[in-house]
């Protein structure tokens, strides 16, 4: 028997009447005035806002590879932290996560870490390499049990290597999450294409080479009759590719990084490698159009691209830094600063993008679940009215490159429950 949990005074989707839930035995037990057990642990949480535990369908853990980087359960840490229940752990590892055995490593890594559930995304092509399907099949028949595939970070460009991998997945019941570049057009690029990067003298990274990639592959996904996820959707013109796809009844989802909703290519000016990252910021003009098109349903939801890279690869020119930045623990808070603040989503809609869309696309049967009697106990609280300094050395992540340094942000994570069980507490790991 585990002991209860008796959350007082929150607000379930910040709507309505303060009321008291109760949790037990990882399930939510009762909402209103329920009764609880006299060792029932008691949290007093007046005003915070109850939401179901966020899910991230695209993190980098690094490991295997570089654990000097982050490691499973570092990135875990970092995952509860920021509010989340469930994180989907990237394929560009080392060695990929391209077959059987090394995403039944992540899958028993994340279990052991225990703080998050972490699923693995197996790669759909053999080491990245964008020539030969991987064994999809293996890997969805594995004890983790993948059913994301992608090649993130790199970009499945072949059309014909990227229609078989679509066709392929409708028998695993599987979805292919597309990192969209179009290579040819951004060899060398270090920027997007714009009026920053011919100022600064960076190659560029044009809007054309993520939307052909979006336009072709909803028309492949379309023809397969597949499920398509596009990643980091970053530009205004991808959007209105969404939304004429979505219009025709494709079966496409996408996602959008905090970073490209809150940052601009106006930051390129300060050479701050920190702010490098693929795909590239872009305009005031994309921005505005990515809030837009998130709050409308056209984007369906907010994932991190949590990419933590070690001080040598971004304390150095910005030609020869990697690109990618940390996102776990900020995401709340930025998403309360574009989306909240901005009024385009209440919390409700925030409950949509960051946890029942994102479970749902991936296929969780106990995630992203009402706020309800009888369902499971994954849960973010939040405290909607506090601000916090971000500073990157004293987030968990191993690695501290966050574009946010300084900056004060609304919104906090205050606890996190996975299955009826406290992974943060007070804003701490519980
Ligand atoms: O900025 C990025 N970093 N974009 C990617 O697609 C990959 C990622 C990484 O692995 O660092």
């Amino acid at each position: 028997m585990t002991t209860e949990i008796l959350l007082k005074g929150v607000r379930p989707y910040g709507e309505g009447d303060p009321v008291d839930v109760l949790i037990a035995d990882g399930e939510i037990a009762g909402i209103g005035s329920p009764s609880a057990t006299d060792d029932a642990e008691v949290v007093e949480a007046a005003g915070q806002v109850l939401l179901p535990g966020f899910v991230d369908l695209h993190t980098h853990l690094r490991e295997p590879g570089r654990e000097d980087t982050e490691t499973i359960a570092t990135g875990s840490a970092a995952a509860a932290l920021g509010g989340y229940t469930a994180v989907f752990a990237m394929a560009n590892t080392d060695p990929v996560a391209d077959n059987a055995v090394v995403v039944e490593h992540v899958w028993r890594l994340g279990q052991a870490a225990g703080l998050v559930d972490v699923h693995p995304v197996g790669a759909v092509t053999v080491g990245l390499g964008g020539e030969k399907l991987a064994e999809l099949g293996t890997m969805a028949a594995s004890a983790a049990g993948v059913r994301v595939f992608s090649d993130d970070g790199k970009c499945v460009h072949d059309p014909l290597l990227m229609r078989r991998a679509l066709e392929y997945s409708i028998a695993l019941d599987a979805v292919i999450a597309q990192h969209a570049e179009e290579p040819r057009l951004t060899v060398g690029a270090q920027a997007h294409e714009g009026e920053q990067a011919a100022r600064l003298g960076y190659a560029g990274w044009p809007a054309s080479a993520e939307e052909s990639i979006v336009a072709r592959d909803c028309l492949l996904a379309r023809h397969a009759g597949a499920r398509l996820h596009i990643c980091h959707v970053s530009t205004a013109g991808t959007a209105d590719v969404l939304a004429w796809a979505k219009e025709r009844g494709t079966r496409v989802s996408a996602e959008v990084t905090p970073h490209h909703l809150l940052l601009t290519d106006e930051r390129l000016s300060g050479y701050d490698p920190v702010n490098k990252v693929n795909p590239p910021l872009r305009t005031g003009a994309d921005t505005e159009r990515l809030r837009r098109a998130l709050a409308d349903g056209v984007i369906d939801c907010v994932a991190t691209d949590h990419a933590p890279h070690a001080v040598q690869d971004k304390d150095c020119e910005w030609a020869a830094a990697k690109p990618g930045m940390l996102g776990l623990q900020t995401a709340l808070s930025i998403v309360t600063e574009t989306m909240v603040r901005s009024g385009l989503l209440d919390w409700r809609g925030v409950a949509r993008v960051m946890s029942e869309r994102p479970a749902e696309i991936a296929g969780l049967p106990d995630q992203g679940r009402p706020i309800a009697v009888g369902e499971p106990a994954n849960l973010t609280l939040v405290d909607p009215d506090a601000e916090w300094t971000v500073r990157g050395a004293e987030l968990a992540s191993i690695a501290a490159n966050t574009p946010y340094e300084g900056m004060r942000l609304p919104g906090a994570v205050t606890a996190t429950l996975l299955r009826g069980r406290f992974t943060v507490r007070e804003g701490k790991l519980a």
